[in-house]
């Protein structure tokens, strides 16, 4: 089966003018990411489909939560920049790609100076750390914890206090008993003609 960078109907308008970038980091995943670990062996469509549209995705709800201008967005696990770097390239505020791990953090510095996302910043720092001291900031995280774990390790006066918004990806539609302490709203998206996933939104409201 050919290779489709399809973009679905609820991205469209927002994200086409930026295929071309975004083609150019599907390259580099299929090929030095690949190579190097960072992502396990994936065919060319799965790539687009599951990483990048996925990615695209937490950056409409960036758009829609973003409730004021200075809020920075940190990608927290981040892997091999997904979602921050599709989020670096379809959005011109800073976003900190953060993992413990520095020969991923290394990857992604060749990587932001080959794409040149002056925005996108590499960061070796531990989650908990980031977690507990960020400010004034939008978290997403992808395939990196669940709703329910990560309830688990926050305060509900940390979100209101250091004013945070945080997207966490998520495969099940089932509500969690935590999340009547918080406010969790669960965002479900086509990421292909067929297949839906889902983003929880957890804010202190
Ligand atoms: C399953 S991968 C997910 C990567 C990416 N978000 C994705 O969707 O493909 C989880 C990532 O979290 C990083 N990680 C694990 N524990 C961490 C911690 N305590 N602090 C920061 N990053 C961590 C790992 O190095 C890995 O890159």
């Amino acid at each position: 089966m050919s290779f489709e960078p399809q973009i679905p109907e609820w991205g469209l308008n927002s994200f086409n003018k930026y295929q071309d970038k975004l083609i150019e980091y599907h390259n580099w995943l299929k090929d030095t990411a690949m190579k190097t670990g960072l992502i396990s062996k994936k065919t060319e469509q799965f790539i687009w489909d599951e990483f990048i549209i996925h990615s695209l995705y937490f950056a409409k709800l960036i758009k829609k939560y973003k409730n004021q201008k200075k809020r920075e967005i940190i990608d927290i696990g981040t892997g091999a920049g997904i979602p921050g770097i599709p989020i670096s390239i379809v959005n011109k505020t800073n976003v900190s790609l953060v993992d413990n791990k520095q020969k991923r953090i290394y990857e992604l510095e060749r990587l932001v100076k080959i794409l040149n996302l002056n925005n996108a910043r590499p960061t070796k720092i531990d989650a908990d750390m980031i977690l507990k001291e960020a400010k004034n900031s939008i978290i997403v995280m992808r395939c990196y914890v669940s709703t329910t774990n990560l309830l688990k390790s926050l305060e509900k006066k940390q979100l209101k206090e250091n004013n945070l918004t945080i997207f966490v990806s998520s495969n099940s539609k089932s509500k969690d008993i935590l999340s009547k302490m918080f406010h969790v709203k669960q965002e479900k998206f086509l990421i292909n003609k067929n297949n839906f996933r889902y983003i929880d939104v957890i804010t202190d409201m």
